[in-house]
């Protein structure tokens, strides 16, 4: 029988996953499908996919904190989810629900494999303090900067976050250093069409990620840093196709190819 999997989110119409785990699916021979789960509340719906026979979820915005304490209280938050605080795949086998967060896994593979920029000894300077940040640190510690500094416009939650992971430091946004060899745009700031505002000779010369992905052009961040003088930008389309790499992994244990659907997906 045809096993089925969604991405759970609200709004979610727009997202790429269905297309990127058709693809996998193709390209692996794995009997599956894909859709989207538009939800108002996250348990009610995702106790009616599984129940109905659904085998795995990928969640999206807002629900990768409600998806965390779901998974949890049926004692499945495990692994990079716990450190992340958020889930952002589940998988159902007999023994119960299992919570994954394959987010970091995806920035890292995206970052050291596919654009060949090593993180370790390297000075990585990480913009944010979200739940889109924090799913990352632990990976981005895991892979050995020589320094990872969290940099917040509320300083506090920089803070909060480096309280919680040992070996990152926090700053604010003004106050902070020049002397990064990469930066990752972690804001939400994109969504608005926007960026976060540090000094231009912050960017001069570094790598510069932008979590923040689109289809046509350059992102807001990753289009400034160019002007700036930035060594190389990437967006985020990367780190959204190996994540879903490794939930694919995750579910079939059979890692599909990712090579050259980027381009396909923006041609
Ligand atoms: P997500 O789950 O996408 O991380 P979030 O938890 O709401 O979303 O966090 C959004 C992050 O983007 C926060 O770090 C936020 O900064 P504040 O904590 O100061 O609100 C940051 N952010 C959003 N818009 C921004 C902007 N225009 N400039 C700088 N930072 C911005």
């Amino acid at each position: 029988m045809t096993d089925r999997y969604a991405v759970i989110g609200n709004p979610v119409g727009h997202s790429l996953s269905p297309r990127i785990h058709a693809h996998f699916a193709t390209a692996t021979g794995e009997d599956l499908t894909y859709r989207t789960l538009p939800a108002d509340a996250f348990g009610v719906a995702a106790e009616g996919f599984f129940e109905a026979g659904g085998r795995g979820l990928n969640v999206t915005l807002p629900f990768k904190l409600d998806a965390f304490v779901w998974v949890a209280e049926r004692g499945g938050g495990r692994g990079a989810a716990r450190a992340a605080g958020a889930v952002n795949t589940i998988a159902v086998s007999r023994e119960g629900a299992h919570g994954y967060n394959t987010d970091g896994v995806g920035l890292l593979r995206d970052l050291e494999h596919n654009l060949g920029v090593g993180i370790s000894g390297r000075r990585v300077l990480v913009l944010g303090a979200g739940g889109a940040v924090q799913g990352v640190l632990g990976p981005l510690l895991d892979a050995g900067p020589h320094r990872l500094t969290v940099a917040n416009r509320t300083v506090s939650k920089a803070e909060r976050l480096a309280a919680a992971f040992a070996g990152v430091e926090a700053s604010g946004l003004p106050d902070l250093d020049t002397d990064y060899d990469v930066i990752i745009n972690g804001t939400s700031a994109g969504v608005a069409g926007g960026r976060p505002p540090i000094e231009a000779a912050g960017v001069q010369d570094a790598f510069c990620y932008d979590m923040f992905y689109t289809l046509e052009g350059e992102t807001p961040f990753c289009r400034w840093c160019g002007e700036c003088g930035a060594a190389r930008t990437a967006d985020g389309l990367g780190m959204l196709i190996e994540q879903a790499a490794e939930s694919f992994f995750l579910w079939r244990g059979v890692r599909p190819p990712t090579r050259g659907l980027a381009q396909s997906l923006r041609a």
